[in-house]
């Protein structure tokens, strides 16, 4: 049912710093920050040629990064994405299999429909399926 990742988010305590390391150290294609008011992030997108790097930063004071960066304060992969043709049939399917679905099908950073799947049902990751 999956295809390809369109991208893995990385919460980051410290968005200049994380920005020089692609940018500089990586040499990879680094965006402008973007703030997501709507999600409660700074989002900056870093291109590479098969898929995409999300750094994730807390904007505002209720950011859902907030907690995995107090558990984690160096900052860490906070997700993967996967690409799926049809949300509500994935979401139906996940559910059907007894995959525990967080919350409702959303509008995504991309302005696509998502949906996130509970880390414990998918070795310890948090997942989100986009429909592209
Ligand atoms: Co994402």
């Amino acid at each position: 049912m999956i295809g390809n990742l369109n991208h893995v988010a990385i919460a980051v305590p410290d968005l200049e710093a994380a920005i020089a390391t692609y940018r500089d150290t990586l040499g990879a294609n680094v965006g402008a920050p973007q703030d997501e008011p709507d999600h409660g992030v700074t989002v900056v997108f870093i291109t590479l040629p098969n898929t995409k790097i999300e750094l994730l930063y807390p904007l505002g004071e209720n950011s859902p990064i907030q907690g995995f960066l107090d558990k984690n304060p160096s900052g860490g992969i906070h997700h993967i994405c996967y690409e799926v043709e049809d949300i509500e049939a994935a979401r139906d399917k996940m559910l059907a299999s007894g995959a525990r679905v967080l919350g409702d099908i959303k509008t995504g950073a991309h302005g696509k429909p998502v949906i996130f799947l509970h880390p414990k049902d998918f070795t310890g990751t948090l997942v989100e399926l986009e429909q592209i």
